[in-house]
């Protein structure tokens, strides 16, 4: 098929490189110049892994194109994506970037194209869709188009597996006017072995919330589990080993640490509270989520700072990993950077290294002070703390006898519970981590306040409507 991805970031690039990758024929239409050209220039301009490799085959074989010419894309495709992005870059919405999309692509598209949405949208916006489409085409003199919600479910690191391996696929009707747009959607993704659900557009938007907020709410609940546990004298990897073998429960998304970051979980999770404070709905549950996954940051602090002495001033600590999770150069919402500045706040010199040379280089520039190394020897030489924020595969086959060596003083806090307790103190380390007998969390310091903006602090609920108010169709 004849294929139009709008929006070659982080979604829109791999669903264009895959889709390609299983024969169809994708032209990837990018608006920003800069990235346009450094993607004609076999550049990814984040990391991913595999993705390189499989844009650089797919254009080779003339599968991936890449233009910026939307109206030539969007005239010659059986199937237009769209996956601009969404996020206002302070917890909201804004839904000008779609709408400014839709306006230029959907009146070229063919009578018998189908456009498929995949970024993922406020629950309002999805019921304005109908309307907003069929008008932009009545205005256009063409006649309504297909339209479905499809949304994606891909972890970043993880991406190409978790599309072309997908557990299901999802198309959410906007609309059907001649009932073949689903048809059309299966033939898109004849290649998959899925399970395809068909739903209501607001179903599958939904569908796409629920699943983010409920991994939200296993990793907050995981935490605020683990800070019983280190009250009792409990450990946590022993306490959910014991809860995963109930299949009702399951093990996964249960890892207690410094919570969840990234550019889906914690947006999804303030900017629904911000939809329900609109909408009446009272959402206590995942305000709680949201504010006891930014205690955990200051959790960390208060652990790293009370092993040390109970002052940070003047103190120096190595932070390992700045990217939000292993296996990505991604620092959107990263626990490391709000717990960077809160430990430079305290007094403490702070010296931090990733294996992502990228994220290094944007973290220096986004917390000032910080200082950054190109390796993990080097940031924790001499060090009072050393604190694991990310849990790469390079800091758990470090050898640590060589860093116990390095160090001034062995206060280690493990903020992924990453590594193997015992071996750590058999080294001579004063170890902790969350749910196995953290020194200084909430229950112990009383100290509660959360790190970081919680969905309370962020931009206003206002921002939501007005976002797309300008173009609502009546
Ligand atoms: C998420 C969803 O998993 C994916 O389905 C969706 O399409 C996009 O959003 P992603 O943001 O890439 O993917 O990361 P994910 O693997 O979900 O991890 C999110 C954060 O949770 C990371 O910071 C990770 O370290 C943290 N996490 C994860 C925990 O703290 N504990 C866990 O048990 C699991």
């Amino acid at each position: 098929m004849q294929v139009g991805v709008f929006g070659l970031g982080y979604v829109g690039l791999v669903t264009s490189a895959c889709l390609a990758e299983r024969g169809h024929h994708v032209i990837g239409v990018e608006v920003n110049e800069a990235r346009l050209d450094a993607l004609k220039d076999g550049m990814v301009p984040f990391y991913e892994p595999g993705l390189h490799e499989m844009v650089a085959r797919q254009r080779a074989t003339d599968h991936l194109t890449f233009s910026a010419s939307g109206r030539e894309a969007a005239a010659t495709a059986d199937v237009v994506i769209v996956a601009v992005g969404t996020h206002d870059g302070n917890g909201g919405w804004q839904t000008e970037t779609m709408l400014a999309c839709l306006s230029e692509v959907v009146p070229h598209m063919a009578d018998d194209a189908v456009l498929a949405v995949r970024s993922t949208l406020p629950p309002d916006f999805i019921r304005q869709l109908p309307r907003l489409l069929r008008s932009i085409r009545e205005q256009a003199g063409r006649e309504p188009i297909a339209a479905v919600v499809n949304p994606e479910f891909t972890r970043e690191g993880a991406a190409i597996r978790d599309y072309l391996e997908a557990e299901r696929v999802i198309f959410g009707v906007i609309d059907d006017p001649k009932g073949r747009g689903v048809e059309r959607m299966n033939a898109l993704y004849e290649w998959s072995t899925a399970p395809v659900l068909t739903m209501s557009a607001i179903d599958a938007a939904f569908a796409k919330l629920g699943s983010n907020l409920f991994l939200a709410t296993k990793i907050s609940f995981a935490n605020e589990l683990a800070a019983l546990c280190d009250a009792y004298g409990a450990q946590v990897d022993q306490v959910v080993a014991g809860m995963a073998f109930d299949s009702r429960i399951g093990g996964r998304f249960l890892r207690a640490g410094v919570g969840f970051g990234g550019s889906c979980l914690p947006n999804q999770v303030t900017m629904t509270v911000k939809s329900a404070t609109l909408a009446g709905v009272p959402s206590p549950l995942l305000s709680a989520v949201d504010e006891i996954n930014h205690r955990q940051r200051t959790d960390f602090v208060a652990n790293v700072r009370e092993m040390i002495g109970g002052s940070l001033e003047g103190k120096r600590v190595a932070l390992l990993g700045l990217t939000f999770k292993p296996l990505t150069d991604d620092l959107r919402d990263a626990p490391a950077l709000d717990i960077a500045r809160h430990l430079l706040a305290g007094g403490a010199t702070v010296v931090a290294y990733d294996p992502m040379e990228s994220a290094r280089v944007r973290s220096a520039d986004l917390v000032p002070g910080l200082e950054v190394v190109s390796s993990a020897l080097e940031a924790v030489e001499g060090v009072d703390a050393i604190g694991l924020v990310t849990e790469w595969p390079e800091f758990l086959n470090l050898d640590w006898s060589v860093v116990r060596a390095a160090v001034r003083n062995p206060v280690l806090v493990d903020g992924r519970g990453a590594l193997i307790p015992d071996q750590m103190t058999a080294l001579g380390f004063d170890y902790s981590a969350f749910g196995r007998g953290l020194r200084a969390g909430a229950l112990a310091t009383g100290e509660t306040e959360p790190i970081g903006q919680t969905s309370a602090e962020r931009s206003p609920t206002a921002t939501v409507i007005e976002a797309y108010a300008p173009l609502q169709v009546e």
